[in-house]
């Protein structure tokens, strides 16, 4: 069975590449590298010995997208490609919702054409915004509070209008908690540009020396140690979360809506200790004042994603921090230390 992956070279897309391709799915990929470059492609057709089918091509170019289409036999999508930097994105909304609105209509109607209504999509657990209990389950109101979200929470609304009007579509939308770690090999991992936003990457970058000292962003919140709670899961169980949703697309399900998460929460400082017990020695952090639109507490409710999927997250947080730290040890530099 042949899976298009949209922004098919991020972090995400390059370890859910890999299982399909452990898998027996082929895989083609595309991808514009506004935020990842070819390094990704290559390693994972290394790390399985299959060959990935990889167009760079921006998924708001129908051309583009037609061509793919009449070229591969695909049965199914997992749409990834999309902008992700809540800070950036207030200061550019414009270009999010272009990219991320106008791309997945694009994908949609290339899709619509060629019959293919098998469907995946990346969604987040900021469609929550800040629920008034946790667990959070797939029933929970929705609400936003930056310009990304509110692309995460459109295109939602844009499937579940399209599978209203038309229910021969299967959609399955994912909403991912926070994804951290890396594949084992240490071979592929998390590459941000510039200063990471996210708090993993700024504690990897931390432990290499590359920056000096962890910022904590509030520890005045109301949870046992004062610092942001989160459900971080294991990106590799996360790519095996895609999988799942690809097998129970070709039961026909119509749109089913999947919390991945590993239904635990961790605070900022458990995150830091579990590194340094990872990395072997003591990280500098001090305390800043709480980043604006954060929350206190999430984490997810994942039965739905067990019982409906036979999904469960089987890596734990010190598995997490020590593929993150294999990883930015042996690529110091992400993918460009080429
Ligand atoms: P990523 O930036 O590593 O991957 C996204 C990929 O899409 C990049 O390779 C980028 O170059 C590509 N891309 C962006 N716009 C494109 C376009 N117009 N045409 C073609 N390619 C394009 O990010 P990721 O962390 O792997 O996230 C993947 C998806 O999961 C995104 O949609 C993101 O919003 C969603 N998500 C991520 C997180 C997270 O914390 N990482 C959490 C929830 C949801
Ligand atoms: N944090 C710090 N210092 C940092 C970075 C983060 O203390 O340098 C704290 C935050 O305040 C928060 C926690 O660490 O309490 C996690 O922050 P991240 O930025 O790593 O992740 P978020 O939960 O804010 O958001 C992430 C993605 C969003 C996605 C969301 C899904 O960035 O795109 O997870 O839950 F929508």
């Amino acid at each position: 069975m042949k899976i298009l992956v949209t922004g098919g070279a991020g972090y995400i897309a390059s370890h859910t590449n890999l299982e399909l391709l452990n898998a027996g799915y082929e895989v083609v990929a595309i991808d514009n590298f506004s935020n990842s470059s070819m390094e990704s492609i290559r390693r994972v057709e290394k790390l399985t010995g299959k060959k990935i089918h990889f167009y760079e091509a921006d998924i708001l170019d129908k051309e583009a997208l037609t061509d793919i289409f009449s070229r591969e036999s695909i049965q199914a999508v997992i749409h990834f490609a999309g902008l992700k930097a809540v800070g950036e994105s207030c200061e550019i909304p414009l270009k999010y919702f272009k990219n991320n609105l106008s791309g997945t209509i694009t994908l949609l109607e290339v899709m619509q054409e060629f019959g293919v209504k098998n469907l995946a999509f990346s969604s987040s657990a900021t469609v929550y915004g800040d629920p008034a209990t946790v667990p959070v389950t797939e029933e929970f109101p929705l609400s936003v509070t930056n310009p990304y979200g509110r692309t995460k929470l459109m295109i939602e609304d844009m499937l579940r209008d399209l599978f209203q009007s038309d229910p021969s579509w299967n959609i399955a939308i994912l909403r991912y908690f926070n994804p951290i770690g890396a594949h084992e090999s240490g071979e592929i991992g998390e590459d941000p540009n510039g200063i990471p936003n996210n708090l993993v990457p700024y504690i990897a970058k931390v432990a290499s020396g590359a920056l000096d000292k962890i910022h904590i962003f509030g520890n005045d919140y109301d949870t046992p140690d004062g610092t942001g709670v989160r459900d971080y899961i294991h990106v590799v169980d996360l790519a095996l979360g895609h999988i799942k949703a690809i097998e129970k697309l070709q039961e026909n399900p119509g749109l089913v809506t999947y919390n991945l998460g590993t239904g635990v929460g961790y605070s900022v400082m458990d995150i830091i200790h579990n590194y340094e017990k990872a990395c072997g020695k003591k990280l500098p952090y001090v305390i800043d004042p709480r980043r604006p639109g954060d929350i206190a507490v999430t984490y997810a409710d994942p039965t739905k994603a067990r019982k409906e999927l036979g999904w469960t997250a089987e890596r734990g947080i010190d598995k997490m921090c020590e593929d993150t730290y294999r990883w930015q040890s042996k690529n110091p530099n992400g993918y460009r230390n080429l």
